[in-house]
């Protein structure tokens, strides 16, 4: 049995939104990659063992950015003066077209991973490209990595440049293709994105519907994000109420996770929808204000028991610091609350927990330090000033506002040490 024992500052993490529980002086014990339990004394059966001490370090779990353009890394901190419709024409739709050449993929895919295990993100929903090969490499990487992802193949069949459009057919066959040949394991699962359902005729949404309960597979898709998009979804499809009657009602959901990115602007029947299948909204707050104009209403759909979990949205958003997006959601919801009234206002501790503890629960046992949990975590320092001492509350929290990944001193995944440049090497190769 390979166990092994930190002993940080403290171990910090999110039992509920309300909580940031806080361990000070504590022991941890790890068990093949699995959390044995934390501990004020160590209990005599592990006493003979080396312990690491990590006195000055905070232990956290790892993060989860549950909405992430793989296909648009190179793009981000580029157009971001446009709104969400310019910015699609005129900078995205023309750089994904690049993922045809699967030499593009190889170049652009490590780099995202790299970048996002650099910030300590351990676990991600991607959005890829309607092109198979760099998704089937995508997907390999991701495999070596070691990261947990969703991941999968984009659909767009209408409403897009010739150049970025399949047939339904096509789009349909390799959908079904990459089902087939990468089926779900412990850290990667298959999922349909419809990338929204503008570009999706629904022709193509029934057949991904039929998709979806043949291989029980997931939904990972953008819900009424803008006004224009949503009014051009109801156009678009007269015979549905919104975004979330349609994915319902064509039979995307139900058979695996279903993960939604933005819901700005849900109306009852989208909330309907959320709550029947437990789905995952996902805050994007440093994209909702580059590219789409909105804010989402998370404490009122945090109030109603659903589930939300944060995404950085690049290239929509610019930052692959999942961190840094806790801190900007209470931003927003001091913004949100500001010009709309009282009850949009969010703690930084119920930021943290979506960033952790709601977003890693997609993925399993992963998002809390907790006995039973997989040891996916990181190590930070640095944070203190000197002449003052902080909490490691506050210490945690001034890291998501004004930390950087040279504050990550350590991170476990599966209970292993990894080095992202060293995994950057290795993938690089595939
Ligand atoms: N809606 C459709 N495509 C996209 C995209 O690439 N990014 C965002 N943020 N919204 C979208
Ligand atoms: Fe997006």
């Amino acid at each position: 049995m390979s166990t092994q024992i930190y002993h940080p500052a403290a171990i910090l993490t999110a039992p509920d939104p309300m909580t940031l529980e806080c361990h000070e002086r504590e022991y941890i014990v790890v068990e093949e990659g699995i959390i044995e339990g934390i501990y004020r004394e160590l209990p005599a059966s592990f006493r003979h063992l080396p312990v690491e001490e990590l006195e000055d370090c905070l232990l956290i779990p790892a993060f989860s950015d549950l909405h992430i353009h793989a296909s648009q890394f190179t793009e981000r901190g580029t157009g971001m003066d446009l709104l969400l419709f310019d910015w699609l024409n005129e900078y995205t739709f023309p750089q994904e077209a690049s993922f045809q050449d699967v030499g593009y993929a190889r170049k652009v895919y490590p780099q995202v991973i790299y970048e996002l295990l650099k910030h300590g993100t351990m676990h991600a929903a991607f959005f890829t490209t309607i092109h198979y090969d760099a998704c089937d490499l995508f997907w390999q990487m991701l495999q070596e990595s070691g990261m947990y992802a969703l991941s999968g193949k984009v659909n767009m069949d209408r409403n897009s440049p010739d150049y970025l459009c399949e047939s339904t057919a096509d789009s349909l066959r390799d959908t079904e293709r990459f089902l087939q040949e990468h089926p779900s394991s412990e850290h990667l699962r298959a999922v349909l994105i419809p990338r929204f359902a503008p570009t999706c005729s629904e022709g193509l949404l029934k057949g991904l519907g039929e998709l979806s309960r043949k291989y029980k597979a997931g939904l990972h898709t953008h819900l009424v994000e803008s006004w224009a998009e949503s009014a051009w979804t109801k156009e678009l499809f007269p015979d549905y109420q919104t975004d979330g009657d349609i994915y319902d009602r064509l039979g995307l959901l139900g058979n695996g996770p279903a993960v939604f990115a933005h819901v700005i602007f849900p109306e009852e029947r989208d909330l309907e929808v959320l709550k029947k299948y437990d789905a995952c909204s996902v805050h994007c707050p440093d994209a909702t204000v580059n590219v789409t104009a909105g804010i989402m209403p998370l404490k009122k759909l945090q109030d109603q028991g659903l589930k939300i979990a944060l995404g950085t949205d690049i290239g929509g958003g610019h930052s692959p610091a999942l961190y840094t997006q806790a801190a900007r959601s209470v931003q927003e919801s001091k913004i949100k609350e500001f010009y709309e009234g009282e009850g949009d206002r969010i703690s930084f501790r119920e930021a943290f927990y979506h960033a952790t503890h709601e977003g890693g629960a997609v993925f399993g046992v992963t998002g809390q330090l907790k006995k039973g949990y997989r040891f996916n975590a990181l190590a930070l320092n640095g944070l203190e000033d000197g002449a003052v001492r902080h909490t490691p509350q506050e210490l945690l929290e001034r890291f998501c506002y004004l930390g950087d990944d040279r504050r990550i001193v350590g991170r476990w995944l599966d209970g292993k040490k990894i080095d992202p440049e060293e995994i950057r090497e290795r993938i690089s190769r595939l």
